[in-house]
């Protein structure tokens, strides 16, 4: 069955999402509507004008009225104009934007602003949440929507109207130097993230602007972060991906935050997809994304040199070349119109799609915001990223030491440097924290009759004599990571990135033997945690050699108190993995094939097809670390009574979970997807993610957890049909804990359109 109809708003969008979580999601006191509805009161008086001189000006007209009445008015040049960024310095310094295009005042078009970013307001000091994957491993939307809100209240108390956020790309290959700015390696987990996120943050008044549109999946190796690198950059790199995969992979998500989050805008990626420069796309800017999505924004580049030629992207759908135009000058746009290679049409599609969208968004109804820190609660924003420190921490590894018992401790041994330093993403995702208590200073807080020993863990051997006295040593070790070059490997030990000194707020974190200080602490002290601080999967050769490993990630400046919280139990450790830890680096889907990773020539191969992530692991038989979905609690959770439902083309599901331990934790029941491979040219993974909700469940309490699956989860990219299609055959419905242990089976068949519960093979 082909489903030629893709998602449209309202429509069979709510794939998976649980009932639960839709619930908890509504209520707030938005300024203004995501739909762009026009301001409420408080927001000041328009900037627009008179709508005597200026009838575009008219709040009762529709947005795609008044922008024909002010298309009409405007001469060419003063079109052009709004084409490309006006301030390039703004780019390197991120305050009080990180890019302006400016308006024209006799038009009564006000400068548009911009700002970064995923993990917070980048440039001048500003809340700085937990990194991107942390929120992914705390597996609920309503928070995301939460951080989402938080970070474009900042962005809009900074005085800007746009917000280059949130990262949708999909992790491919952990060494990927943006791992961290994403949700993962699961398109699904990222959708559903990746909405709740845009609608937060549209909430606020502030556009989002989504990225990056597509690929953005690899940075290069020898590299000068944050810029570019030679072998591979991001700037050169040509993604040859086939239809199937890029559909169901990585555009997946894209096409969410269009029909589900209503985005205002796209950020187009530096490389080359299948050829064609991802900001000159006509298959990505005009097929995919408004012919078949029905997009009616804009698109903004990326910064520098992501729009490679004039023609192309303004004749495919680039809006705005960031942060200047470099192609996007007067001369040569004048130039290109002149020849008769764009034409006068276009300039008015792309100058409309901009108009358009501000109106749309109330942009010329209201006052500048204007820059006033005092007005951000800066209180209410640090809870939201201490929450998400909270729930994103991933317990792997416990054998009874955790929660560690305050009163029961003499002395505790805390050992790293980054103990008391923050370790953090470099790039346009660097964040100034407002503030920022170091695990250590919090923990010896938290255990105040305790007596707190710290070692920076420079010298091993002092290190693990110290661990020696205590009741308890806990080391803190990190990696490092920045946009503009990927790691070298995934070693603790992997030298530290070339030419890193050269970024920013990074501390110098890599390149110190921090696998052979783990094991020299855990050969004199049995009670050894490990927290990790990393931005994405590492090794972990010593597991089976320590106590306990928390996975905390690049956790913000509150990173302390819930740290604190999580290893003394004062909340439950929440986290489940959004990417597959590896046992070692070969085991990785993009591991020993420079076809695949870096690439060839600039040519990176994803001959691995739809098989990234735990579907390669699955596929190759081969048994990660600590699996996709997994996370430990303090308690212990029974799955139960999975029940299932066909209505209307849907598959209801539902199922118990049931706290069987003696404290209260959080539960994420996790639904998985079998599916019926139509041809060997079509292979399917074992299982992908199709629903997942969250529940805080006191001992012996249970929660029902119910999804839905629209035909849309049934269906795979037909590649010669152009469209979705459902197969006919029998899927495999497993639910549970996480991707390898899902007690819970059922099947359900569809045939010739029809879809059925029961027995089938
Ligand atoms: C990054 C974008 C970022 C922009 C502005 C670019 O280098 O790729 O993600 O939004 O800079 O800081």
């Amino acid at each position: 069955m082909i489903i030629r109809n893709n998602r449209k708003p309202g429509g069979l969008a709510a794939a998976g999402i649980t009932l639960g979580l839709m619930l908890g999601a509504c209520g707030s006191s938005d300024p203004v509507g995501s739909t762009g509805q026009p301001p409420l009161p408080g927001l000041g008086p328009s900037r627009c004008g008179d709508v005597q001189t200026r009838p575009w000006c008219d709040t009762r007209l529709s947005p795609a009225e008044r922008t024909a009445l002010l298309l009409g008015e405007m001469t060419l040049s003063q079109k052009l104009s709004l084409l490309g960024g006006d301030n390039i310095v703004a780019a390197a310094t991120g305050d009080p934007y990180v890019g302006i295009s400016e308006g024209i005042p006799e038009l009564g078009i006000p400068d548009l602003r911009m700002s970064d970013g995923p993990v917070g307001v980048r440039g001048s000091p500003a809340t700085a949440f937990p990194t991107p994957l942390a929120l992914a491993s705390s597996f609920n939307p309503e928070l995301a929507r939460r951080t989402g809100k938080a970070v474009a209240n900042e962005v809009r108390h900074k005085g800007n109207d746009l917000l280059h956020a949130p990262v949708l790309d999909i992790m491919r290959n952990p060494l990927a130097g943006r791992t961290f700015e994403t949700y993962g390696e699961d398109p699904y987990l990222a959708e559903r993230l990746g909405v709740a996120w845009i609608q937060g943050a549209q909430t606020e008044g502030i556009m989002a602007n989504v990225k990056h549109y597509a690929m953005n999946t690899q940075e290069g190796q020898i590299g000068l972060p944050p810029i570019t690198s030679l072998i591979g950059g991001r700037q050169l790199v040509n993604h040859v991906i086939d239809e199937r995969t890029l559909r169901e992979m990585h555009l997946a998500p894209f096409e969410a935050a269009i029909h589900e989050a209503d985005v205002a805008s796209f950020m187009c990626a530096y490389g080359f997809v299948n050829g064609a420069a991802a900001c000159g796309s006509h298959f990505l800017l005009q097929q995919v994304l408004r012919d078949e999505w029905g997009f009616d924004g804009f698109v903004v580049s990326d910064y520098v040199l992501a729009v490679k030629d004039t023609v192309m992207s303004l004749n495919n759908g680039t809006e705005i070349e960031m942060p200047l135009g470099m192609f996007y000058t007067p001369l040569l746009l004048q130039t290109a119109v002149l020849t008769g290679l764009v034409s006068m049409e276009t300039v008015d599609t792309r100058v409309g799609n901009i108009l358009r969208t501000l109106f749309r968004f109330g942009f010329f109804d209201r006052a500048d915001y204007v820059r006033n820190d005092d007005l951000v609660d800066v209180e209410g924003h640090a809870a939201v990223a201490r929450e998400t420190a909270e729930q994103g921490a991933v317990l792997l590894r416990n054998n009874g030491v955790l929660p560690l018992d305050a009163a029961a401790l003499r002395k505790i041994a805390v050992i790293g440097s980054s103990a008391v330093e923050r370790p953090s993403g470099g790039g346009s995702s660097a964040v100034v924290p407002l503030r920022f208590v170091p695990p250590r200073d919090a923990l010896a807080a938290r255990a105040a009759s305790a007596e707190t020993l710290y070692a920076d863990g420079s010298d091993a051997a002092a290190a693990a004599a110290l661990a020696a006295t205590a009741d308890v040593a806990i080391v803190f070790v990190a990696d490092k990571a920045s946009e503009g070059v990927d790691k070298t490997c995934l070693s603790l030990d992997c030298p530290a990135l070339p030419l890193s000194v050269l970024v920013p707020g990074l501390p110098e974190l890599g390149g110190k033997p921090q696998d052979a200080l783990i094991r020299a602490v855990a050969a004199t002290n049995p009670n050894t945690v490990v927290v990790l601080q990393v931005a994405g999967p590492v090794l972990t050769p010593w597991r089976d050699q320590v106590a306990a490993i928390l996975v905390a990630w690049y956790p913000g400046q509150e990173a302390g108190d819930a740290l604190a919280h999580v290893l003394f139990g004062d909340t439950d450790a929440g986290g489940r993995l959004p990417l597959s830890f590896p046992k070692a680096e070969v085991d990785t889907p993009t591991a020993g094939n420079p076809l695949r990773y870096p690439g060839v020539a600039n040519q990176a191969f994803y001959t691995e097809g739809i098989f990234t992530g735990y579907r390669w692991y699955d596929e190759q038989q081969v048994e990660p670390a600590f699996p996709f979905g997994y996370g430990l609690s303090y308690t212990q959770f029974a799955y139960e009574g999975l029940q299932l439902e066909a209505r209307r083309g849907q598959l209801l599901a539902s199922l118990t979970v049931r706290n069987t331990g003696s404290r209260a934790g959080w539960a994420t029941p996790q639904l998985y997807l079998g599916l019926p491979s139509p041809s060997e040219s079509v292979p399917q993974p074992q299982r992908v993610l199709k629903g997942f909700s969250r529940h805080w469940l006191a001992p012996g309490a249970s929660a029902r957890a119910s999804f839905i699956l629209d035909q849309r989860a049934f269906s795979y990219w037909h590649v010669s049909a152009g469209g979705w299609k459902i197969a006919d055959g029998c899927y495999a419905i497993q639910a549970g804990a996480h991707s390898r242990d899902l007690p819970l089976r059922a099947t359900a068949s569809w045939t010739q359109g029809t879809l059925r519960v029961g027995a089938c093979s």
